[in-house]
């Protein structure tokens, strides 16, 4: 199949990579001219585990095309899938913006059939106003137009609006989209759901995992999923600070619950709070829409407000132990990208917590595996006392603590030995419960972890 993905994001690329591996003809479309002109000498802009070696590979093939001509793209394709940004807009509600103007240049460009695809996460009735944004374009094209032939050939255009909104995780991208949970279909016709299901049949060899749906309930579907794993997280995280008072371990805990299969082990486990691209603007953009409804969602509100809270609590733990004043302390940290395997930055823990330290007066020395150079041009580029270190032993000389951000595999089972050698203190606050507490202190470390009284 001819496939333009409109938008090289994370999401575009990993999407229109794995399509072009499957043999189709694949054309990825970004605004951002650096983007295009780097993707098309092989270098891929974000840090995803296999992704530049399949970008690479399906290059050379040819079934894999980058370009900024939208209009040339929408030509070419039978399927048009959308995958821009819907950021937050500062009422909690997703800006649809970049969704609607690509809408607009499709109706302005498109000549034949085609299948227009959301693969962004929308508010439930985007769909509707893709559709809406199309034909107004294809109206003002047919009744502007002196070539009698063209009129006829757009009056006669049919297109299809598809929800299909993508679950991939970032830093298991590839691995998600190629053997995906389910693929969530919500169209209107059975021409279109047949397309869709030819498209997806090569990711679902071993078993159907296709689902089809009403337009409505495939986007209602996408914010259902994401506020619920937010919601497991922020239930987590808040047993986690009851433990803590109470003198309960929550990693235990956490065991205790998760062998019930009816709770499961993921996403259950507690830390610095979740941040991503996803989880915190999708939750607010939930309780958006239902407050545009005249429902007022509380356990949503919770779920946000509870994270909120969770992003502060190893600061405080470290204001606890060093005071207010924290001028002349210096701290350590290990992992900035809002999880591992990611050089994504976006609502990441480490820049509150760093902002929180450095607004009292401490210094930070952050060391990352990928995600400095994002720390340093943009989210954490206004704090001047923070410095980088080019490897993980080499930002902990004469700190006062150590303070583990994100779980980084090379995190996991440091030297404590030069830890200890290298600290000014052996004192190490460890956000993501890596360690046993037990362990930490017969090595002579004074550890503070979540949801363990300290
Ligand atoms: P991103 O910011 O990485 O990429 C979006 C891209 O769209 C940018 O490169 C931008 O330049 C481009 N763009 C904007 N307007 C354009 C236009 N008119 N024409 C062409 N390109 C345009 O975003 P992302 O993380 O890939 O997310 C995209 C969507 O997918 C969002 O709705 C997001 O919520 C959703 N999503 C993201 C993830 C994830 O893990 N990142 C997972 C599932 C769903
Ligand atoms: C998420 C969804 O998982 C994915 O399906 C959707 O398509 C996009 O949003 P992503 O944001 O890439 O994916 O990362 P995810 O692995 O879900 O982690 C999100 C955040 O939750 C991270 O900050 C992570 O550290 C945190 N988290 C996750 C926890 O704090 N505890 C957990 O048990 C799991």
């Amino acid at each position: 199949m001819r496939i333009a993905v409109i938008g090289s994001g994370y999401v575009g690329l990993v999407s229109g990579t794995c399509f072009a591996q499957m043999g189709n003809k694949v054309t990825c479309v970004d605004v951002d001219e650096q983007k295009i002109t780097s993707l098309k000498q092989g270098i891929i802009p974000i840090y995803e585990p296999g992704l530049e070696q399949m970008v690479v590979d399906n290059q050379k093939k040819g079934s894999l095309l980058f370009s900024t001509d939208i209009e040339q793209a929408i030509l070419n394709a039978q399927v048009v899938f959308v995958a821009v940004g819907t950021p937050m807009s500062d009422d909690g509600s997703a800006d649809l913006q970049y969704v609607l103007a690509v809408a607009k240049s499709i109706g302005q460009y498109m000549l034949g059939d085609m299948i227009i695809v959301d693969k962004s996460t929308v508010p439930v009735g985007t769909a509707d106003k893709v559709k809406i944004t199309i034909q107004a374009e294809l109206d003002k094209r047919i009744k502007h137009t002196v070539d009698e032939k063209l009129k006829a050939t757009l009056q006669q255009l049919n297109f299809d609006v598809v929800s299909n909104p993508e679950f991939l995780k970032e830093g298991a991208a590839l691995d998600d989209f190629m053997k995906p949970d389910r693929v969530i279909i919500g169209a209107e016709s059975e021409r279109a759901v047949q397309v869709m299901r030819n498209l997806y049949a090569p990711f679902m060899k071993s078993h159907d995992r296709f689902i089809k749906m009403d337009l409505r309930s495939a986007e209602m579907t996408k914010y259902a999923a994401n506020a619920m794993l937010a919601t497991k997280i922020s239930f987590m995280n808040e047993i986690s600070n009851i433990c803590e008072r109470v003198g309960a371990d929550v990693n235990k805990v956490r065991d205790g619950i998760g062998s019930d299969t009816r709770i499961g082990y993921s996403f259950i486990y507690p830390g610095c709070g979740y941040g991503g691209s996803c989880f915190p603007k999708d939750v607010q953009a939930l309780v958006k829409t239902a407050k545009d409804f005249d429902y007022v969602p509380r356990i949503l509100d919770a779920v946000e407000a509870v994270n909120y809270a969770q992003k502060s609590v190893i600061a405080n733990k470290i204001i606890k132990r060093f005071g207010e004043n924290l001028d002349g302390k210096t701290f350590a940290v290990w992992g900035l990208a809002f999880k591992p395997e990611t050089d994504d930055m976006r609502e990441a823990s480490s820049t509150t917590i760093i902002n929180e330290l450095t607004s009292k007066g401490a210094k930070i020395v952050a060391y990352d595996p990928k995600a400095q150079h994002e720390a340093k041009t943009f989210y954490l580029k206004g704090n001047k006392n923070v410095t980088y270190a080019a490897a993980k032993y080499a930002a902990l000389p004469q700190a006062d603590a150590l303070i583990l951000i994100t779980e980084w595999q090379e995190f996991r089972s440091p030297d404590f030995d030069e830890i200890k050698k290298l600290l000014k203190a052996p004192v190490f606050f460890d956000g993501r419960n890596q360690f046993e507490k037990q362990r930490m202190q017969d090595m002579g470390f004074e550890y503070f972890q979540i949801g363990v009284k300290d």
